[in-house]
C-alpha cells in the first residue's frame, strides 16, 4: 500500500513514521523546501520521543520519502492524508485555508481513484467542503466522474508519547461514508488490529466531532479540577487526597485529574476555542466550556498571584527562578504554556528571571528574547532567587538536593504550579512551600 501524508507537524510526521514502520510505502509531504530538506538529511523539526530514530530508520530503508509536490506523488498513492495545519481565526474558529489548498491540488491533478483523510483537526462540516472542493476541479478539467472518497480519521495522539499513542492506541476513530474508504482504512490500519484496539467506524460529521469533544472533556475535567484546588486552599482542605477519593469511583476514573498552573499545547486552548466558536456560528451559546477557558486563563496567572501575595507586593527588582518552560514535559513546545504568562506578568512588574528547561530553551528564546537570563542547568538557575517557580514537571525537578538549593537560593521559597513534592518534606528541608490546593 502506498500513502501520501500531507503536512509534516507532529501529526503529520508521527503518522508518516508508524505507517512506514508497518511496511506501508509512505510520501510525507509538505510545503515548506527547507524542512524537507532538513528531514532528508535526518534533521527532525521537532523534539518527540522515538521519532527521530523511527524516521531514520524506515527513511533509510526506503519506505519512507520526503516531498514538497504532492502533484507528482498523488496518482501514486492509494490514500491522501492531510494533516496540515489548522491555526486559530481571529474569533478562535479553525482556519480551513490549508485544507482546502491540499483538496485543491488533488482535484487539479487526479486522475485515478483515491481515498483523501483529514486527520486535522477540523470543524464538523469540514469533509463536506474537502468533497465539494475536489469534485468543482473535477469538474472544471471535465472530469466530474472520477470517483474518490473522503473521510476523517481524527488523531488523538499526546505530544511526548505519540509514537505509543499511534501504536497502540486506545481506539482509532474513521469517519467514512461508502464501503469502499471502509475497505482501504480497514487494511491500512490492519496491523495495529494486532495490538488489541478498537477502530470506531462512524458518519463522517460525529468522527469530526469526537475529536472536539474529546479535548473540551479533558480540557474540562482540567479546569473542574483547578476550580476544586483553587477552594481547597481557601477551605484548608487537600486536593491531592480529593482528587485520589474521587479518581476511585470507576465512573469518574484516575486519568487527567491533576491540578496545576493551567493546561496548554496545540491542542486544548485552541480545540475549546473553536467549539465555543462553531457553536457561536450556530446560535448556541457553549456555556461550560467558557467557563472552562476562563479558569483556565486565571489559573496561568496563579503562581505569580501566590508570589504577590507572599512577599506582600514587594516584588520589584527581586530575581526569580522558572524550573520548565514547555507546556508539558518530554517536549519542548511552548505552545499557550503556563511559562509564558508566568513571565509576562514578572517582567511587567519589574522582577528578574531566570530559567532553565531541558529541551525547550530555544523555542522560548525564539518567542520572548533576551529578557531572561537562560541558565545553563536547574542549580544554576537558582542563584541569589527569592523563590523558584515550578512550571513543568520535568522528571529531573523532581528529587533535587535540597541542602545544594538552600545554599544557592537568596531565600528559600518554592511555589509549585504542579504538585510534584512532598509539603512536609520540603519545609522540613527548611523551605517555605506553596502549591496547588494543598499544603
Ligand atoms: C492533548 C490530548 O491529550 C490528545 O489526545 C490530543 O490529540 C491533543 O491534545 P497534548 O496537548 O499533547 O494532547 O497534551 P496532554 O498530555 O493532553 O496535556 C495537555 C495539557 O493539560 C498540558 O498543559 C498538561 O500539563 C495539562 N494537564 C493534563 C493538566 O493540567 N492536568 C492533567 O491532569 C492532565
Amino acid at each position: 500500500m502506498k500513502i501520501a501524508i500531507v503536512g509534516t507537524g507532529y501529526v503529520g510526521l508521527v503518522t508518516g513514521a508508524c505507517f512506514s514502520e508497518m511496511g506501508v510505502d509512505v510520501y510525507c509531504i509538505d510545503v515548506d523546501s527547507e524542512k524537507i530538506d532538513n528531514l532528508k538529511r535526518g534533521i527532525i523539526p521537532i523534539y518527540e520521543p522515538g521519532l527521530e530514530d523511527l524516521v531514520l530508520k524506515n527513511y533509510k530503508a526506503g519506505r519512507l520519502k520526503f516531498s514538497t509536490n504532492l502533484r507528482v506523488v498523488l496518482n501514486e498513492v492509494d490514500v491522501v492524508f492531510s494533516a496540515v495545519g489548522t491555526p486559530p481565526d481571529e474569533d478562535g474558529s479553525a482556519d480551513l485555508k490549508y485544507v482546502l489548498e491540499v483538496s485543491r491540488t488533488i482535484g487539479q491533478n487526479l486522475n485515478k481513484y483515491i481515498l483523501v483523510v483529514t486527520k486535522s483537526t477540523v470543524p464538523v462540516g469540514t469533509a463536506k467542503l474537502v468533497r465539494a472542493t475536489i469534485q468543482e476541479e473535477l469538474n472544471k478539467r471535465g472530469k466530474s466522474d472520477l470517483a474518490f472518497d473522503v473521510a476523517s480519521n481524527p488523531e488523538f495522539l499526546k505530544e511526548g508519547a505519540a509514537i505509543d499513542d499511534f501504536m497502540s492506541p486506545d481506539r482509532v476513530v474513521v469517519g467514512i461514508e461508502s464501503d469502499r474508504a471502509k475497505e482501504v482504512m480497514d487494511r491500512l490500519y490492519k496491523p495495529f488490529t494486532l495490538n488489541n484496539y478498537r477502530i470506531i467506524y462512524t458518519d463522517i460529521s460525529s468522527a469530526e466531532m469526537i475529536k472536539y469533544a474529546a479535548n473540551a472533556m479533558l480540557a474540562t475535567r482540567i479546569s473542574f479540577m483547578n476550580d476544586i484546588a483553587n477552594l481547597c486552599d481557601i477551605v484548608g482542605a487537600d486536593v491531592n487526597m480529593v482528587r485520589m477519593g474521587i479518581g476511585a469511583d470507576n465512573r469518574i476514573g484516575k486519568k487527567f485529574l491533576y491540578p496545576g498552573c493551567g493546561y496548554g499545547g496545540s491542542c486544548f486552548p485552541k480545540d475549546v476555542k473553536a467549539l465555543i466558536q462553531t457553536a457561536t456560528n450556530k446560535g448556541y451559546n457553549m456555556q461550560l466550556l467558557k467557563a472552562v477557558e476562563s479558569v483556565n486563563e486565571y489559573q496561568k496567572g496563579i503562581l505569580f498571584e501566590k508570589f504577590v501575595n507572599y512577599y506582600n507586593g514587594d516584588i520589584a527588582g527581586r530575581t526569580v527562578a522558572i524550573w520548565g518552560l514547555a507546556f508539558k514535559p518530554k517536549t519542548d513546545d511552548v505552545r499557550e504554556a503556563p511559562s509564558l504568562v508566568l513571565i509576562k506578568k514578572l517582567i511587567e512588574a519589574g522582577v528578574n528571571i531566570r530559567v532553565y528547561d531541558p529541551v525547550a530553551m530555544n523555542e522560548i528564546k525564539k518567542r520572548i528574547g533576551d529578557v531572561v537570563i537562560y541558565a545553563k542547568d536547574m542549580y544554576d538557575a537558582i542563584i541569589d532567587s527569592d523563590a523558584l517557580f515550578l512550571v513543568t514537571e520535568w522528571n529531573e525537578f523532581r528529587l533535587p538536593s535540597w541542602v545544594a538549593m538552600k545554599k544557592i537560593m537568596k531565600y528559600p521559597l518554592i511555589i509549585d504550579g504542579r504538585n510534584i513534592y512532598n509539603g512536609s518534606d520540603v519545609r522540613e528541608a527548611g523551605f517555605e512551600y506553596y502549591c496547588i490546593g494543598a499544603k
